[in-house]
């Protein structure tokens, strides 16, 4: 039986372990990505493991998230950034030069290596043939110091594209479509993996889209074959040298398939206030629009923008709509320019921002209250545009400008003839805002800028015999890390700052969590979370396990949980359990106290089955199944503290 490209890509890295679905496995790590609001702590950690210079092929420090720089902090961090990627033998991409993703496609992807980055969309490279997967900062930072990945071996579903997509349908509403089936944690586990002749209609950036809202679905990562459409992409980034030709086999055995019609899909919107609340844009058409944003890392694509500018060329946007733009990258930028596309975008009535992150993260662009916001961005969990409650719809950038110009949410099949777009086959490359790393010799004399915004990592203890505590909050499913850890232009500045970021945990849950848990904590006691299905899905931040930790948290026992939130817990000495007996979680409640003995023994024999005792409720059992690895890393306290042992 042949393989299918996952498997291939997998076992050509495979350090340790088997390649049998839910086994966990170890694979050597050829590139990694961090962004500023996930990098600064993850160079802190790398730091800590005590490396010279980094041991991948290539590193790469982006700064696309804290563009805004209102005091020190956000410059506090892009310096010690760049001058720790000076240090450390690490590409720095300056701020303005674009988002994480967009340019890692452009610049650095390359069929068949491995990618982590610590950014949960880093498997947007997946559209040029390479395996990417988010995770932690300190799981960046320890491949970055040489040392393996360790995840669970995927199960890898077959998406078998067929026929083509029609005149205003696009890459998003494929992803959209794909969410409406799976739901934001059916891709749990899995990787979604492409194939067919349909995959040939679709060039690397609108591959790039579907991997990236994978990510959505709560999967590993997504995977497209490298053919020749990504031969074109990579001739026109004048990078030919790093194509070779991959796919699965003819007969590659696949876990699960799903086939997708692509003449099929309409136009698709995600609805308040989830990426699967997935209706057909017809559906709710007529519904008035105040702003609308194209942008973000799944649609900021020179095509996505040049479709719009093209669009816009006849038309004007609505007058009560804010209408903006945030080009992907700096090469974007320029290449709209150079072909003329930014002329009917700037007479045509729209705003045009920096190429970076902003709106997407919080950062600036928030929308009036109660007024509908469409955006080509990632996600709308609550909260996530910076006013609370939001209105936010995920759409296509067709949808987007369609709407846009009539001022109501609008299938854009309506704007009649679908633009003539021709991209040329080398795009402008402009590389000035990214700076190489330094030759060994010349990195060790670097000195690292620490403003006081760069504060020291604290100590984690390792795990005491037994934890007696209280659940101080009780939440319900698809807990996203915003909740836990929400962004925003106040908080994400305060990312290499444990004790002041730890006061927004839970900010817009309960206010009073992070008082309440230190205050427990100052007694010695411990601090538990309940949750339900998926808890910790969306973004990679380990902030949301590092600030929890910081305030004493230290088990969370809920129904399941997100992939890389449960690594990110376990990373830092936080017992990520579940509920044996799922009814459980209905009979406990915000409060309860909870007392959890013989923990260390339990995690050195590998018992899977941890008794918890709820005062005058009895007990119950959770389940911790747990790697050797990972027992290992709980019984220290920290990943960080055993890479140092
Ligand atoms: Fe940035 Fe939004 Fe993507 S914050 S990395 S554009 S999900």
């Amino acid at each position: 039986m042949g393989m299918n490209l996952t498997q291939k890509i997998i076992s050509a890295h495979l350090v340790a372990g088997k390649m049998n679905p839910g086994e966990e496995i170890a694979i050597r790590i050829d590139q990694t990505l961090t962004q500023d609001a996930t990098g600064t702590m993850s160079y802190l950690e790398f730091e800590a493991i005590g490396i010279d210079r980094v041991k991948t092929e290539l590193s790469v420090s982006y700064v696309d998230h804290n563009l805004l720089q209102t005091d020190f902090k956000n410059a506090d961090d892009h310096l010690f950034l760049q001058t720790i990627a000076m240090r450390y033998g690490i590409w720095f991409s300056k701020p303005g030069n674009g988002i994480c993703h967009q340019v890692h496609l452009e610049r650095f992807a390359v069929p068949g290596k491995t990618l982590i980055g610590s950014d949960s969309h880093t498997p947007t490279a997946g559209g040029c043939g390479m395996l990417a997967i988010g995770a932690g900062g300190l799981d960046v930072a320890m491949a970055m110091a040489g040392k393996p990945f360790f995840l669970r071996m995927p199960k890898v579903v077959g998406v078998y594209l067929f026929n083509r997509l029609n005149p205003w349908v696009s890459a998003r509403d494929v992803a959209l479509y794909l969410l409406s089936l799976l739901t934001v944690k059916g891709g749990l586990g899995k990787v979604l993996e492409y194939f067919g002749e349909g995959v040939k209609t679709l060039s690397v950036p609108e591959r790039a889209t579907i991997c990236n809202l994978g990510t959505e679905m709560g999967a590993t990562t997504s995977l497209f074959p490298s053919d020749e459409i990504t031969q074109a992409w990579l001739i026109a980034q004048g990078r030919e040298q790093d194509f070779i030709p991959l796919a699965g086999d003819a007969d590659a055995r696949y876990d699960e398939i799903i086939e997708i019609d692509l003449s099929k899909i309409e136009p698709l919107c995600a609805c308040p206030s989830s990426p699967d609340n997935v209706k057909r844009v017809s559906e709710e058409a007529g519904k008035p629009v105040f702003q609308v944003i194209i942008g973000s890392c799944a649609n900021s694509s020179l095509k996505d923008l040049m479709v719009v500018s093209k669009v816009m060329e006849r038309y004007k946007t609505h007058p009560m709509v804010s209408f903006e733009i945030n080009p992907g990258s700096l090469q974007v930028l320029e290449n709209l320019t150079a072909l003329s596309g930014l002329r009917s975008l700037l007479e045509g009535g729209v705003r045009i921002h920096q190429s970076g992150c902003l709106g997407c993260i919080g950062m600036g662009q928030a929308p009036p209250t109660n007024a509908i916001s469409l955006r080509t961005f990632t996600r709308n969990f609550p909260g996530r545009s910076g006013t609370n409650p939001d209105f936010v719809y995920l759409v296509s950038p067709e949808t987007a400008v369609a709407s846009a110009i009539r001022g109501v949410i609008t299938d854009p099949r309506e704007l009649g003839d679908y633009p003539e777009i021709s991209l040329p086959g080398r795009f402008l490359i402009n590389d000035s805002l990214l700076i190489p790393p330094l030759p060994e010799e010349q990195a060790r004399k670097v000195e690292i800028i620490r403003g006081p915004n760069i504060a020291p990592l604290p100590g984690f203890d390792p795990l005491p015999e037994e934890l007696e505590g209280v659940f101080l909050l009780k939440v319900g499913d698809n807990i996203t890390t915003d909740h836990i850890m929400p962004a925003g232009a106040q908080i994400l500045p305060l990312r290499s700052n444990l004790p002041a970021i730890s006061q927004y945990v839970f900010k817009n849950v309960w206010a009073d969590f992070p008082r309440e848990a230190l205050s427990l904590k100052e007694k010695g006691l411990s601090v538990g979370v309940l949750g339900g299905e998926n808890y910790g899905q969306g973004s990679s931040r380990e902030h949301a396990a590092l600030a929890p930790r910081y305030l004493g948290v230290r088990v969370k026992l809920a129904r399941s949980f997100a992939r890389i939130h449960r690594s990110n817990l376990i990373n830092f000495g936080i017992l990520p359990l579940t509920f044996e007996n799922s009814q459980d979680y209905e009979r406990l409640e915000g409060g309860d106290r909870f007392h959890i003995k013989n923990l260390k023994m339990n995690l050195s024999s590998g018992e899977k089955r941890f008794k918890i005792e709820i005062e005058g409720k009895g007990e119950i059992w959770a389940i911790g199944d747990f790697t050797e690895r990972e027992r290992a890393c709980l019984l220290a306290g920290s990943l960080l503290n055993l890479a140092k042992e």
